[in-house]
């Protein structure tokens, strides 16, 4: 008998656009995992409640982060692709699991104290955000977990929350690994992460004004045009590193130290790279617009093959705890 394939699971929040952060951080990977596993990818609406309280927004975004992902090169066929409402389990999952974690392992989580520095007033649900991450991951399985480096601790956590379900209950679940891509914590225009709650994103499909706006906010020093400029501490290098290879960075770092090159220039560049490389997607994305349902289809079927998959889990973690 062949071993299973390895299941890849992931989610992004439909909580605004999608950036170069989410797109260099986590999406490219997802898109590249396609064959190298099972692969379980959601769109996290329920999560997304806690900060989107407007019915239209929410379905607004949740209708633009399906069409991005598929113009991206999510393929369907190959990886389940849903709504994680679409698959309601997973909330019942959730409570079980806030049965078995500590309320000081939630307390420590860094979005969650992020969030209180913020000044924000933590709902009960921000709160209990990891748990719900955790039964996400969890509910399928899941052997890895694609993501950004910021949501390695939620990844950390889940294995916490597996780790006590199975000592208390016997064996259900196996303990997830995180993988990280190239560009693990992408800088935004700020220099600080770029994050849709900080409002400093390079979006995936800005085109013309709205691109070139984003970029020209790219915070650079006060360093002249003719002065040699330190690579390393520039975030439009690192934005710039995204779209080279090994040799144009070697060549761009080159530039920087020898003066004579200004930041408008470099910003000037990273527009045309960033037309480039996202062109065949935003073509996609256009003609996909035109197909909503063919975009609809692609979830639910995706959310079929998911549900089929949660409540088997649910079965085991029922009779586990002694639920029926
Ligand atoms: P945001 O912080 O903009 O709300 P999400 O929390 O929805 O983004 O993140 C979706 C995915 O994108 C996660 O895997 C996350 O780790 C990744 N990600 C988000 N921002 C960045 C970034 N600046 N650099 C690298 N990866 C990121
Ligand atoms: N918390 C993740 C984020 O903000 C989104 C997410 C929800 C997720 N559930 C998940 C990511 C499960 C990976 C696995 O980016």
């Amino acid at each position: 008998m062949s071993p299973r394939r390895p299941r890849i699971l992931s989610g992004v929040q439909p909580s605004g656009k999608l950036h170069l952060g989410n797109y260099f951080g986590a999406i490219r990977q997802h898109i590249a995992l396609q064959d190298e596993g099972e692969c379980f990818f959601f769109i996290a609406d329920y999560h997304a409640l806690t900060t989107i309280q407007d019915r239209r927004q929410l379905a607004e975004n949740v209708r633009a982060v399906a069409l991005d992902y598929l113009a991206l090169g999510l393929d369907p066929e190959k990886a389940s692709f849903f709504r994680q409402s679409d698959v309601p389990e997973v909330t019942e999952l959730a409570w079980i699991l806030s049965t078995v974690t500590g309320v000081g392992l939630l307390e420590r989580a860094h979005s969650y104290k992020d969030k209180l520095a913020r000044g924000i007033t933590p709902s009960a649900g921000l709160f209990n955000y990891p748990v719900l991450m955790a039964a996400d991951i969890l509910i399928y399985r899941s052997n890895l977990v694609p993501v950004g480096q910021d949501q390695v601790q939620h990844i950390e956590m889940t294995r916490d929350m597996a780790g006590s379900f199975n000592g208390v209950y016997g064996k259900v679940f196996p303990l997830p690994e995180w993988r990280l891509d190239r560009a693990p914590t992408v800088p935004g225009t700020d220099g600080k992460k770029m994050s849709k709650s900080y409002g400093n994103t390079i979006e995936i499909f800005a085109e013309g004004k709205a691109l070139k706006d984003s970029v020209m906010r790219i915070v650079t020093d006060s360093t002249p045009v003719e002065a040699p400029k330190d690579p390393e501490k520039d975030s439009l290098f690192a934005l710039s590193s995204l779209f080279a290879d090994g040799d144009e960075r070697k060549t761009l770092a080159a530039r920087y130290r020898a003066g004579g090159l200004g930041y408008g220039e470099v910003k000037k560049m990273l527009i045309q790279k960033i037309d480039a490389h996202f062109a065949p997607a935003r073509a996609r994305r256009k003609e996909l617009e035109n197909h909503p349902s063919v975009v609809e289809a692609a979830l639910r079927k995706g959310a079929e093959r998911a549900r089929t998959e949660a409540q088997e889990t649910m079965r085991l973690v029922r009779e586990a705890v002694g639920l029926r």
